[in-house]
């Protein structure tokens, strides 16, 4: 490594506050519109401008939210004031964080699988980012447990490019926040969600090993171990807990700055209450926390329903799942 790493590291913690996480709010285009659809919000841009307005304003957001993830087009949008949305959340002490990620595309030879991409021009859009805000960036691959799946392949392309994206960024001064979901959808036990999630995060250490990156000014952002969602078998809180704990345990180099937990569908009291019931544990390598995107916004959103007389009702929603999160992140929630 060339570059200096004080920054980084300095951002990293930053990220990593004690009792704050991340605000996932990223959505692309087209899962933005989906998000609008399902609770019958016209899909325009300007929908999607109110909608992330309310997000970076609701009063009092810096109390739990270290980090803000934002889309590309969010970076540069404004409020119906004409402040920046990155001078808003900068003014809160909310560090502006920026997606990079074109999104991922079917993996050639393996049906069903996918392949993160974006990493063509990366070098050129992360010093446009940096100079428009952004201090951490965020790169994510998608694994789907099946009969056979993930497949060797799958999961090597994936580390591969989640590395030479986070050495990129790390170039460019921004600290990155390496991403790697396997997702709930399936029928899969908690064992296997267990081995898998073991299994990609061994190659995902291994490349960012290989390829230099400094695991001080870098941030983890995995699933939790979960049984699928046609599992028959449930998992309580505490096994949920032990399970992820062991998992992160044995493939997470205790260097990483920290690890902020996606939220990937879980419904958002129960991913608070598992995170909380992660710190009741003997104590850990590295601070761990969140960077939900629907368990944090989902109840904001519906309450607002698009409505500007719903704002204030649904910046409180937002407030308080931060707030319960935050209280998570240090194992001081309660139901
Ligand atoms: P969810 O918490 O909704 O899974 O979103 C987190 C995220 O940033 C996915 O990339």
């Amino acid at each position: 490594m060339t570059f200096p790493q004080a920054p980084l590291i300095a951002t990293a913690q930053a990220l990593m506050a004690p009792g704050k996480g991340l605000l996932a709010m990223d959505e692309s285009v087209s899962t933005c519109n989906r998000r609008l659809s399902e609770v019958g919000i016209a899909q325009t841009e300007e929908s999607r401008r109110r909608y992330r307005e309310l997000l970076v304003t609701a009063p009092g957001l810096s109390e739990a939210i270290s980090g803000a993830i934002l889309f590309d087009a969010t970076l540069q949008q404004k409020t119906g004031d004409g402040v920046p949305f990155v001078d808003v959340l900068r003014a809160a002490g909310i560090v502006v964080g920026i997606k990079v990620d074109a999104g991922a595309k079917a993996l050639a030879g393996h049906a069903a699988e996918h392949v993160t991409e974006g990493l063509d021009g990366l070098r050129e859009r992360l010093a446009r980012y940096a100079s428009l805000g952004a201090r951490f960036a965020k790169w994510r691959a998608v694994l789907t447990i099946g009969d056979g799946l993930p497949s060797r392949a799958c999961m090597l392309v994936n580390a591969h490019a989640l590395a030479r994206y986070a050495a990129l960024c790390q170039e460019a001064q921004l600290v990155p926040i390496v991403e790697p979901e396997v997702l709930m959808d399936g029928g899969h036990s908690l064992a296997r969600c267990s081995d898998v999630t073991t299994e990609v995060l061994h190659q995902v250490f291994e490349q960012l090993h290989r390829q230099e990156v400094a695991l001080e000014g870098m941030v983890l952002k995995p699933n939790m171990v979960l049984p699928g969602l046609a599992c028959e078998l449930p998992a309580s809180v505490d096994e949920v807990a032990e399970a992820t704990l062991n998992c992160l345990r044995r493939a997470v180099p205790a260097a990483v700055a920290g690890i902020a937990f996606l939220s990937g569908g879980q419904p958002a009291a129960l991913a608070t209450a598992r995170l909380n019931a992660m710190h009741q544990q003997a104590s850990l390598p590295w601070p761990l926390t969140f960077s939900f995107g629907r368990a944090l916004q989902q109840p904001a959103l519906g309450l607002w329903a698009g409505s500007d007389s719903n704002r204030v009702a649904a910046q409180s929603a937002l407030l308080h799942r931060a707030r319960c999160n935050g209280a998570a992140a240090r194992g001081a929630w309660r139901p």
